[in-house]
């Protein structure tokens, strides 16, 4: 797929992974649907640096733990943006708990925004896209999901499940719209981390550093880019992953 001129849609765009992943796709010439939630002004000040690009960003406030119906995310924009090609699933809740400690509002809120909104999206995003049009869609998910975390149950569940949706969305939608997913390992710390926690996680990782937000979008754009490429979920770990 060309980037340049296509319009796609990001979530959790304002900041960390979603907002490199907001700039990567301006830089390829992509319009932005930038979507947030709670970070106004962060989704504000990425939408002026993506703007200062060259291209067109509309932003769009939503909570995905009450988003019943995406459709107007998709229908509802200006005469001159085109029609949506790409939807970036990114948008993800990382809550601590196990299987003997979660409670049913954790879980609920876990699934409906890491696992339930995507879904949601990819199906407005599908119905919406016209018949002429090609799509590609990547959600943004987590190695962990092969390996278990003891402390994030719900999450990994939810990612998890996110991974086998990937694989039936990408049968079901093909051939016109590829779904495909990035794994990612330990990007940038989660916020608040302690530092001995990022350097324990860290020394886990065999190329021993950080993934940063840069090689996220370069395998995103990679994803876009190679029309050949559905169901694959790419794992972006430093080789974390063959420490199993
Ligand atoms: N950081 C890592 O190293 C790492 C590792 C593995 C996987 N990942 C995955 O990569 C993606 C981005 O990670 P990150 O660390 O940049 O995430 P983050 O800093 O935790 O940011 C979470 C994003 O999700 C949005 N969000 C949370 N709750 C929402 C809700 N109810 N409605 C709408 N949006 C909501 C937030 O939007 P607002 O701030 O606007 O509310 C924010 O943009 C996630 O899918 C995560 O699971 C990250």
């Amino acid at each position: 797929m060309d980037l340049s001129g296509k319009t796609a849609l990001i979530t959790g765009g304002a900041h960390r992974i979603g907002r490199g992943l907001a700039l990567a796709l301006a830089r390829a010439g992509c319009n932005l649907i930038l979507h947030y939630n709670r970070s106004a002004d962060r989704a504000q000040a990425t939408a002026e640096e993506a703007r200062a690009l060259g291209v067109q960003v509309i932003l769009r406030r939503a909570d995905l733990s009450r988003l019943d119906d995406p459709t107007p995310l998709f229908t509802n924009l200006p005469h001159d943006v085109a029609p949506v090609q790409i939807l970036v699933n990114s948008a993800a809740i990382f809550p601590k708990d196990t299987l003997t400690d979660f409670t049913l509002d954790g879980w609920s809120q876990t699934l409906r925004i890491n696992l339930r909104a995507p879904v949601l999206l990819t199906q407005a995003f599908a119905r919406a896209l016209p018949d002429d049009l090609q799509g590609a869609v990547v959600n943004i998910t987590d190695w962990r999901t092969e390996r278990p975390y003891r402390t994030h149950f719900t999450y990994t569940v939810s990612k998890g499940a996110l991974d086998t949706f990937t694989r039936a969305a990408a049968i079901q939608l093909a051939p016109r719209i590829r779904v495909n997913a990035i794994a990612l390992g330990a990007m940038l710390p989660p916020e608040g981390a302690s530092e001995a926690y990022w350097q324990r996680v860290l020394a886990t990782v065999p190329l021993a550093r950080a993934g940063g937000t840069e090689s996220a979008a370069h395998t995103l754009l990679y994803l876009l880019r190679n029309d050949f490429i559905t169901g694959e979920i790419i794992r972006l770990t430093g080789g974390a992953h063959l420490n199993m």
